[in-house]
């Protein structure tokens, strides 16, 4: 089975269309993304383009602003600040990487966590760990959407996520060991002497390396389930843009083993831009004083309630 998450990301977009109307109708404006881009990194403009088309798709507002690489932290932070106070806005996304004398993480906690729709602030990251409301990291919240969407059952499974960054890693492993969820979980890194032996136990296995082929056929077990978060561009020069994208997995040996697996592209990746767009919706609601289920948009799910 060919997990489709382009498929998948239309259903719930139009849902959340639905909702933003309805948020519309009920305080008399849009929900509103602040998009903050530091310098001309080719994929951060990609992604940049992508969030605002899906913001004006779906009935959301973004603020745009753009520095040059040269801004100094302090500006930054100093902007970020601006945005948390303005009222007009209700969610802040700093696209990074950011250039290396800007500090990553001081700008992540500079971000008001009722409007850190990223979800990467400690107090959100704090909160998902403690099975609490918060707003919840975008790619392993798509994940989860993707599971529960194709019916696969997370809870007395082993799920093997290869990769502990703070963005998608840790989110993942905490959001599957919460009750509810009841998977058993493993993480593997670049310190971990045998990951195949990880791999090859679990049912489910997550890879967010960044590595093409970090995840080959002999390390996952017949009929395991493969999410691929991996975006790797590979030089193509079949293509316009000289590249290709591909995962962390190698997809056409491990898709005959696999008894259901992402794509790249058309998996993950645009999963994460539908719950960036959910998170904002959700951050504008709790601002207005109420959640997204609230509404009572007639979208026919509660799609916008978090995980
Ligand atoms: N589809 C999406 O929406 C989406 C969203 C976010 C990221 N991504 C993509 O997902 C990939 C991972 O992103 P990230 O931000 O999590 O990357 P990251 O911060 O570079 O983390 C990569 C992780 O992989 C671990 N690792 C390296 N080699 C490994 C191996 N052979 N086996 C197991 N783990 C290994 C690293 O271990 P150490 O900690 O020991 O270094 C690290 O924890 C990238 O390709 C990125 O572009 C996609």
């Amino acid at each position: 089975m060919i997990l489709s998450g382009k498929e998948l990301s239309e259903l719930v977009k139009k849902q959340i269309s639905e909702c933003c109307g309805s948020f519309a109708r009920r305080f008399s404006r849009k929900p509103c993304l602040a998009v903050v881009l530091v310098g001309d990194n080719p994929a951060s403009l990609t992604y940049v383009r992508s969030k605002k088309k899906a913001c004006e798709e779906l009935g959301i507002a973004h603020l745009d602003v753009s520095f040059e690489n040269t801004i100094s932290q302090d500006e930054l932070l100093s902007c970020i600040a601006g945005l948390n106070s303005d009222p007009s806005v209700d969610g802040i996304l700093v696209q990074m990487p950011l250039p290396s004398h800007v500090d990553e993480l001081a700008v992540t906690e500079a971000i008001s966590p009722e409007k850190d729709v990223d979800g990467f602030h400690p107090q959100n990251i704090g909160k998902l760990l403690l099975g609490q409301k918060s707003l919840v990291a975008c790619t392993p919240k798509g994940i989860l959407r993707i599971l529960d969407h194709y019916e696969i059952k997370t809870a007395g499974k082993k799920v093997c996520i290869m990769g502990r960054s703070n963005i998608v890693g840790k989110p993942m492993a905490a959001l599957l060991m919460q009750k509810g969820r009841d998977a058993t979980v493993t993480i593997c890194h670049s310190r971990t002497p045998d990951v195949a032996s990880c791999t090859r136990e679990a049912d489910i296995v997550i890879a967010a390396v960044g590595h093409v082929n970090a995840l080959t056929a002999d390390m996952v077990k017949e009929g395991a389930v493969v999410i691929d978060v991996g975006i790797n561009r590979v030089p193509d020069s079949s293509k316009k843009s000289g590249f290709a994208l591909k995962g962390d997995v190698d997809y056409d040996a491990v898709s005959l083993k696999a008894s259901a697996i992402t794509p790249v592209p058309g998996g993950v990746g645009p999963m994460t831009i539908a719950m960036l767009m959910e998170n904002t919706l959700t951050a504008a609601c709790r601002r207005e004083g109420i959640e997204p289920e609230d509404l009572d948009c007639g979208c026919g799910k509660s799609c916008c309630g978090g995980c």
